[in-house]
């Protein structure tokens, strides 16, 4: 696999321009792309990569801050096809939250500047992605997270790719600033392509329903929890239409869009095809998060003989559909005083069409899920 040909494309923190010289003398760099770099002073080898990408009439732009390209004045008068960064690193050793906040500063920068079905290319040594794609996966908490930091960009992965240098005839890995003769090892490297998604609309859902709820639509709600939030709208709503766009992710991976109106009290629903997609829209490798929550089991439906644990699964599900991946428990606590049992569970999370965020899981968790309990079962979270 070589880089992406044709559209607009831009390069962001190339070493000494050999990657993007390669491309241009072996492949086809489009006239048109922008290629930049961090530092502002060149390496010998760099300056001169610089002039003959110039002298070919490629716009070079040294200086340029991957973290914040919306902010450059010349490069955020354009939206891109394609936003590559090959190799991204911060040059710190072994402080790998640098690398994660790098990444994720770099990939919302970079999708503010995307077109609707823009990329954003990213190529990563050996490992450092965490995804379950890689030769030898690394365990996720010694990796960079990729899908974790995409998700807070509202990015998913679409494709991995390896990495083959053999293909960029004259390519020199470069070190960073002030290490620039120092190259790194990219055997095994591998191309994260990730695209743009529909984020769970969670703080557009609760800022709706803070006003009145009156009409919702909703881009990329997984339906059981748009069912959820849409039969919490207040009654005097019926005589109103209230729609819900849902994003559903098929068997065959192609998304498909449901068309839920409540009326007079009852949820309609009706395929849209005008939505229909018939692309490859699979996401790799989606990231998941486990979070914990503890509830008392001697109120509401946990005090009767009616509560079990099905109930308390299916409870879940039918709010949180697909995005609840696992339920187990883990303890269970009798409060030596007062004799009251709580009991703590284990819930993952994951979205395998929207990207789920940490931040999100985490909202979901807090802000939600109590809500169930109390609503659905009437258990008291702890
Ligand atoms: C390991 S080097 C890779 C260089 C080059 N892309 C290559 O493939 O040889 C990491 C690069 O990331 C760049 N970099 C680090 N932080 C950056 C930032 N905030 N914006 C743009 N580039 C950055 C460094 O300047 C350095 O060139």
């Amino acid at each position: 696999m070589v880089f992406p040909v044709g559209g607009q494309q831009l390069f962001v923190g190339e070493g000494d321009f050999s990657l993007t010289r390669s491309l241009f003398e072996h492949h086809s760099l489009p006239k048109d792309a922008i290629i930049s770099c961090f530092s502002e002073d060149l390496t010998e080898e760099a300056a001169e990569n610089a002039e003959y990408l110039s002298s070919a009439g490629i716009s070079v732009i040294t200086g340029v801050d991957a973290t914040c390209l919306e902010k450059h004045p010349d490069i955020s008068r354009h939206t891109f096809d394609y936003i590559i960064f090959n190799f991204p690193h911060t040059g710190h050793k072994m402080k790998i939250q640098l690398c994660r906040t790098l990444l994720r500063n770099f990939l919302c920068s970079a999708s503010s500047l995307l077109t609707a079905q823009g990329q954003v290319w990213v190529t990563l040594c050996a490992g450092q992605g965490g995804t379950a794609g890689e030769v030898a996966p690394r365990a996720w908490s010694d990796s960079w997270q990729l899908t974790a930091q995409a998700a807070a960009a509202g990015l998913l992965l679409r494709r991995l790719e390896p990495f083959r240098p053999e293909l960029y005839p004259g390519y020199r890995p470069t070190g960073n600033r002030g290490r620039q003769s120092r190259t790194f090892h990219t055997g095994r490297g591998v191309i994260h392509v990730l695209v743009r998604g529909a984020p769970l609309p969670l703080d557009r859902l609760a800022d709706r329903l803070d006003a009145g709820g009156r009409a919702l639509l909703l881009d990329g709600a997984p339906l059981p929890l748009a069912q959820y939030w849409l039969r919490r709208l207040p009654p005097a709503d019926d005589s109103l239409a209230a729609l819900i766009v849902s994003r559903l992710t098929s068997a065959a991976a192609a998304v498909r869009r449901r068309l839920l109106v409540r009326h007079e009290g009852r949820l309609f629903r009706a395929e849209d095809a005008v939505f229909e997609s018939a692309g490859d829209d699979s996401v790799y490798h989606p990231p998941a998060y486990q979070l914990d929550m503890s509830f008392w089991l001697d109120g509401g439906a946990a005090a009767d003989e009616s509560f079990s644990w099905a109930r308390l699964r299916r409870a879940l599900r039918a709010v949180l559909g697909e995005v609840l991946v696992s339920l187990s428990r883990l303890d269970e606590y009798t409060q030596p005083d007062s004799g009251r049992r709580a009991c703590t569970v284990r819930l993952q999370y994951q979205d395998l069409s929207s990207p789920l965020s940490y931040e999100a899981a985490r909202r979901l968790h807090v802000q939600v899920l109590p809500d169930i309990l109390s609503h659905a079962l009437g258990v008291q979270p702890r």
